[in-house]
């Protein structure tokens, strides 16, 4: 598709592993898209730093005590102001207004770290663990106005192998967080889908 706004804009809360990642398949040449600016809400994000590395634009815009919509009012300033067309959440530790939703309609991403509907919110590998699934993995889907919500782009599956903990299961599933994130964005980025209600449908 022509004329696609390719201009990525990265929201995380912390260590930013998958935003790196999406930045190795940038300079790697298997995503076509450029990092038009990354926004922390919190100062102290390791991951604030690494784009600051980088050379990127980086924000810094602490969200503690602020209201959501006065908070999420200024963060589309922002993301406008950086022209951008797809706002990536890397490990985004706040929920979204439906102002934020509104501003970019399918066009907010995220990742969680399990295999959605199962074990939203907080700590999902703490979660799928404890349950004893023998299957976990991610997902990446649009975000909407409820949690973890939204149509599913990509899952992988994760096995939960005898004697795994939570770190070595955590761990594979980290792996392939960084592997579906970057692919996603790709598909989306080509256009070459649509959203027939929950279900998002590949188009030749
Ligand atoms: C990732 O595991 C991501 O899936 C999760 O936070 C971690 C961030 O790691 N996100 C959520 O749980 C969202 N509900 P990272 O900062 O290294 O990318």
């Amino acid at each position: 598709m022509t004329g696609v706004n390719r201009k990525l804009g990265i929201l995380l809360s912390g260590r930013g592993s998958n935003f790196e990642a999406i930045h190795r398949a940038i300079a790697a040449g298997t995503l076509d898209a450029e990092i038009a600016v990354v926004i922390s809400n919190r100062e102290a994000a390791p991951g604030i730093e690494t784009a600051r590395r980088f050379g990127l634009k980086t924000v810094v815009m602490p969200s503690q005590g602020v209201p959501r919509e006065q908070f999420d009012r200024e963060l589309v300033r922002v993301l406008n102001d950086h022209q951008v067309g797809l706002v990536c959440l890397a490990g985004y530790m706040r929920l979204l207004s439906g102002y934020f939703v509104q501003a970019f309609p399918q066009r907010i991403v995220n990742i969680h770290p399990s295999l959605l509907p199962s074990f939203p919110g907080l700590d999902a590998q703490h979660q799928a663990f404890d349950y004893g699934v023998k299957f976990t993995g991610c997902t990446v889907h649009f975000v909407d106005e409820h949690l973890d919500n939204g149509p599913i782009i990509l899952q992988a599956v994760v096995p939960v192998e005898e004697g795994d903990t939570y770190d070595t299961l955590s761990a594979r599933i980290l792996a392939e967080e960084h592997k579906i994130y970057s692919k996603a964005i790709g598909i989306i980025l080509s256009g070459a889908y649509r959203i027939e209600g929950r279900r998002v449908v590949s188009v030749s």
